[in-house]
């Protein structure tokens, strides 16, 4: 796992932006989608890109990570909705190229084999961005997750119904959610996931440096052979060895 330290929530976006526009500037590319605060930096930073850059993404295929149960793709707070807000609207990606599992299905158990096939079809995800849940959740994937977890339905936790409550009006937080299971995110051929502020510290702690276990379903990146992690200071806050990582990301940026 390599972790990246910055100073400001901008400096995660524009390194987190540094890894997709890499893979993105090679040809045709498949992306995975995280909604959420996490990677709204990430994302201004590759708006800016293509507006000032010329950075395209005519040729990228994109699956986000997960989506409320019982919401349509054009209900406001549906995570379709809301990456096209944060991301797509604002550069040239095909919207028939977006995939989204929908959420108002009326067979959701179907949907979910139906996506993750998709995903499949596509080749697989050659760049998944994840934020991290302050429970250590990725996706939608609640602690106790199965590691190898496909597309399916989950219930989602309390703790993750509280932090997502703002969202909606008083008793309208779903319960269930269709999400990519821990598996889906393994397989992506490199994972780099963001993480802001001191709330999500003791996740960032058990990711990194804790055991791989359900219990913090982020730490299966432990498992992964290329995944990223970059974080701003108070993220990075409770990491036992940051003098190693910084001590490592000087060494790697030097021979960058
Ligand atoms: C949400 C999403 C995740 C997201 C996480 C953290 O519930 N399902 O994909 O990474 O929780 O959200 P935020 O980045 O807003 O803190």
């Amino acid at each position: 796992m390599q972790i990246i330290l910055c100073d400001t929530a901008a400096e995660v976006g524009v390194r987190a932006a540094d890894i997709i526009e890499a893979r993105v500037r090679q040809g045709p590319a498949v992306l995975g989608l995280a909604t959420g605060g996490s990677p709204e930096s990430t994302y201004q930073e590759l708006i800016r890109r293509h507006r000032e850059q010329g950075l395209s993404f005519a040729d990228v295929t994109a699956f986000t990570l997960d989506e409320y149960a019982g919401l349509a793709a054009d209900h406001e707070q549906s995570y379709c909705s809301t990456i096209r807000r944060e991301l797509v609207d604002h550069v040239d990606l095909p919207l028939d190229q977006l995939h989204t599992p929908r959420g108002d299905a009326a067979d959701l158990v179907a949907e979910a084999d139906r996506f993750d096939a998709s995903i499949a079809a596509a080749g697989g995800v050659d760049v998944q961005i994840l934020g991290i849940g302050a429970n250590g959740h990725i996706g939608f994937n609640e602690p106790t997750s199965s590691l190898s977890s496909r597309t399916r339905v989950k219930t989602l936790a309390g703790k993750t119904r509280a932090d997502n409550a703002g969202y909606f009006a008083e008793g309208q937080v779903p319960r269930l959610c269709l999400t990519q299971g821990l598996g889906n995110i393994g397989e992506a051929r490199r994972a780099v996931l963001v993480a802001l502020g001191k709330n999500k510290a003791a996740a960032v702690r058990s990711m990194v440096e804790g055991p791989v276990s359900a219990w913090c379903p982020a730490s299966v990146l432990q498992l992964h052979r290329r995944a990223v992690v970059v974080l701003d200071p108070g993220a990075a806050s409770e990491l036992a060895l940051l003098d190693y990582y910084r001590e490592a990301q000087d060494l790697n940026d030097q021979l960058a």
